[in-house]
């Protein structure tokens, strides 16, 4: 059963497309059929694929999300396999005012990602830093939710505006939308701040908190530019190593 996972929190530099660029690639080495969605109009997820933004100019997520070609005709395959890619760029930006007038608009990216091959274990979204038309489509289009968490202080402030937005799509427009996990990431184990954080967010949150957390990890950062993921960049790293462990976790939480 294809399983449609959101990375999302309106929180920018949190460590959403790091997850979802990482966690895609290991579940595609894990045999795993794997759709990696950019929903970004910053397009980071593309790029830190290794795609020439040059070559997505007329099929990427925009011209489907306007319905001048099918999702389908967006995906590109990438460099692993088993993973593929709709990609994304600034096309995107104008995207909520072009749609301003539509009836179900917040249901678009899910009724077209129902006529997707269906061969898919996993489509991953990776979500813009806002709780706008974007990421409202993705929540709506999901069956969980991974929210990646940076700890430091003002981290459960916005978790509790992200879990507020939560709650509204799952009564009014997707009740099977679950909180399949909160993932703490760039956790510095030198700084007190972020122990003190994740004890907190543990507290509350209890097994709704990946037991794996990302650690800083130089190596994660650098990989991008090298368009690359983590296992393909450095694959001894710590970046490289939690991710694997994630991906373990994920496959075997029962929360997904
Ligand atoms: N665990 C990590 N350790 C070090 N740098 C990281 C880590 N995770 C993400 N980064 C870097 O932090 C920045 C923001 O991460 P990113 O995944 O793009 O966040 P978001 O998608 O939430 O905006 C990027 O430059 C990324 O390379
Ligand atoms: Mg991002």
């Amino acid at each position: 059963m294809r399983k449609i996972i959101c990375i999302a929190n309106q929180k920018g530099g949190v460590g959403k497309t790091t997850t979802a660029v990482n966690l895609s690639a290991c579940l595609a080495v894990a045999e795993k059929k794997t759709l990696l969605i950019d929903c970004d109009s910053q397009g980071n997820a593309t790029s830190g694929m290794g795609v020439d933004k040059r070559l997505i100019q007329d099929k990427n997520l925009y011209h489907a999300m306007i319905g001048k070609i099918s999702l389908q005709e967006a995906v590109i395959p990438t460099q692993i396999p088993n993973l593929d890619l709709i990609p994304s760029n600034q096309d995107l930006i104008g995207i909520e005012v072009e749609f301003i007038h539509l009836e179900e608009r917040e249901k678009r990216l899910r009724n077209f990602l129902r006529h997707l091959d269906i061969s898919y274990d996993f489509v991953i979204l990776d979500c813009p830093p806002s709780l706008g038309f974007l990421t409202i489509n993705a929540l709506v289009a999901s069956d969980s939710l991974m929210v990646p968490l940076q700890c430091e202080y003002f981290a459960m402030e916005g978790l509790g505006q992200l879990l507020n937005t939560l709650k509204i799509v799952q009564t009014r427009l997707n009740p099977s939308l679950s909180l399949g996990g909160i993932l703490l990431t760039m956790f510095d184990a030198r700084n007190l701040l972020s122990h003190r954080v994740s004890e907190d967010i543990r507290k509350h949150f209890g097994s709704r908190v990946f037991q794996t957390v990302i650690p800083r990890n130089v190596r994660l950062s650098e990989s991008p530019s090298h368009c690359l993921p983590i296992i393909l960049y450095d694959i001894r790293s710590r970046g490289a190593q939690s991710y694997l462990e994630l991906t373990r976790e994920f496959l075997n939480c029962g929360r997904i």
